[in-house]
């Protein structure tokens, strides 16, 4: 287990994902709250930082368990830190040290440059400079505007490095982690998703016994690969309930339940579509909206739950980045569905304990593991969809007709990005459908009828996303579709806002 102490850096989950594509474990940690016992971590990454270590409020953590006790591999503000506070001297740089840059007089002989060549690329980003060395120290390598690239402290395994090997644009930092984690602190590179299934479902049986489990499954990757580990663990004893919203695509809620069954989950769908639209009736503030289908949703949970005598837990598919505490964060960890809507006393289910089986794992290891167990390949790679569903993408109030128009549309547009194999090309798409009306021809006849929006998104986390530049082609072909087989729709549109300004949702 390796122990990564963030300073507040945008790419200390990088480093997090770099580490674990080597198959090692690894835990991000403030570094302002270092655990008491380090046992368990047989390495330490200090990450990058906004600070300037001559910053007043600069992070200072006490190191005296890690410096010369464990191999200790310091980035950017990390090498810094090190220099700054133990007899080295670090100052404003006079240029800019942003960007590209390549290693040079790399000490060859170091089994922490094993297989880095010279020239290497590097990505810098920062603004103070390491003018002189800590004590014990030897510089291993530089570029050409910084002397002070890359040193080790004699008579200990703590490197630091001025670059990122975490970025990409590091060409070899995949390398050089491994030469730090492999070669220098002896880890092994043990830590696959087969293991991960292996380990999980021991601690689960440990944990849980004969209990009883619920867990509320999507259709998403998530809690679908959080429902097939405990199926593994305990089987009968986990009970998943699956709930039509009646704001789900096209056929969604009948085919998935057919795949969960099909995958031997202990699984009952609660078609609730009527309640929930009848509680949206009339309103049209998104907001309000998203409130009223978490309301009911817990409503609808709570009651099947109920079915079930003794249940003991609630399951739920939250993942690494929902409860990595972050430097800057006031709050604590959030967990998915209890951080939404605990007004007038919780419900019975949420107060059962909760058992969270992937919450130690990113996005990308999600699917890895759900691969690992022979999880539908296509559930995996599915777009995210929202919980609220097509009710934010109905702009306006929303009755049972708009919902089928939308389905039919977006049915036609998502189909069409899978046979013309571009729906791996993007990571969400869907259609939204308009609260106006406008003018068209059809045959000889004046046509006064809906218009919706086709949306598809290039993004890695749904932060920021830029639209997909679709081809001609295939945009003509789905409009014509859409136009042509469902009833009440006469324009097509493409949106082509990028996130920010605009959102991914229209609502
Ligand atoms: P926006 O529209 O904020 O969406 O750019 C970013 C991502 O979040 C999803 N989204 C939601 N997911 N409940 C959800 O579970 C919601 O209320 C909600 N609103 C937006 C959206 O689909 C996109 O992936």
């Amino acid at each position: 287990n390796v122990l990564i102490l963030d300073f507040g850096s945008q790419y200390t989950q990088l480093i997090a994902r770099r580490v674990r594509e080597l198959n090692i474990f690894c835990e991000i940690k403030p570094y302002n709250k270092l655990p008491d016992s380090l046992e368990e971590y047989k390495a330490v990454i200090l990450s990058g930082s906004p600070f300037s270590v001559r910053a007043e409020d600069a992070p200072h953590p006490d190191l005296s368990q890690i410096k010369g006790k464990k191999p200790l591999l310091a980035i950017c503000y990390g090498a810094q830190y090190l220099a700054h506070f133990h007899g080295g001297n670090v100052a404003p740089s006079n240029t800019r040290e942003y960007g590209r840059a390549r290693l040079t007089n790399i000490d060859g002989k170091e089994p922490f440059f094993y297989e880095i060549t010279e020239g290497s690329q590097v990505w810098m980003s920062h603004s103070d400079t390491i003018k002189e060395l800590p004590e014990n120290a030897k510089r291993l390598a530089s570029t050409s505007d910084v002397r002070n690239a890359a040193y080790k402290i004699e008579g200990e395994t703590t490197y630091a490095i001025q670059f990122h090997p975490e970025v990409y644009h590091t060409t070899q930092g995949k390398q050089l982690l491994e030469n730090f984690l492999v070669h220098i602190a002896g880890l092994k590179q043990t830590w696959t998703p087969d293991a991960f299934v292996d380990t999980t479902v021991a601690e689960l049986k440990e944990k849980l016994g004969n209990d009883k489990v619920v867990l509320g499954l999507s259709g998403g990757v998530d809690s679908t690969v959080a429902g097939v580990l405990l199926n593994k663990a305990i089987g009968e004893n986990l009970h998943c309930i699956f709930v039509n919203n009646g704001l789900l695509r096209k056929n969604e809620f009948q085919e998935v339940l057919d795949q969960y069954e099909h995958m031997g989950l202990n699984i009952k769908g609660v078609d609730a579509s009527a309640r929930f639209l009848d509680a949206l009736k009339g309103v049209d503030d998104p907001e309000m909206k998203r409130k009223i289908i978490g309301r009911v949703f817990i409503e609808v949970f709570d009651d099947e739950a109920h079915k079930i005598k003794n249940v003991k837990w609630l399951a739920q598919g939250t993942i690494y980045p929902d409860v990595i505490e972050s430097v800057s964060a006031t709050g604590g960890p959030s967990a998915t569905i209890k951080s939404h809507h605990n007004v007038g006393g919780l419900p019975d289910f949420m107060k059962l304990k909760v058992v969270e089986p992937l919450k130690m794992l990113f996005k990308d290891e999600v699917r890895r593991v759900g691969s690992s167990m022979q999880v539908d390949e296509e559930r995996l790679g599915r777009h995210p969809f929202p919980g609220p569903g097509l009710a934010i993408r109905i702009l306006g109030d929303i009755t049972a007709e708009k919902v089928k128009i939308l389905q039919e549309v977006d049915a036609i547009f998502i189909n069409g990005l899978k046979e013309w194999n571009l729906y791996d090309d993007v990571w969400q798409a869907g259609a939204m459908l308009l609260p106006v009306n406008s003018v068209g021809v059809m045959g000889d006849e004046r046509t006064y009828e809906k218009c919706v929006a086709l949306r598809a998104v290039e993004s890695t986390d749904g932060m920021t996303a830029d639209w997909v530049n679709l081809p001609y082609e295939f945009l003509q072909k789905i409009s014509n579709d859409i136009i042509n087989k469902v009833p009440g729709v006469n324009r097509v549109v493409y949106d082509i806002s990028s996130k920010p300004p605009a959102t991914i949702e229209w609502e």
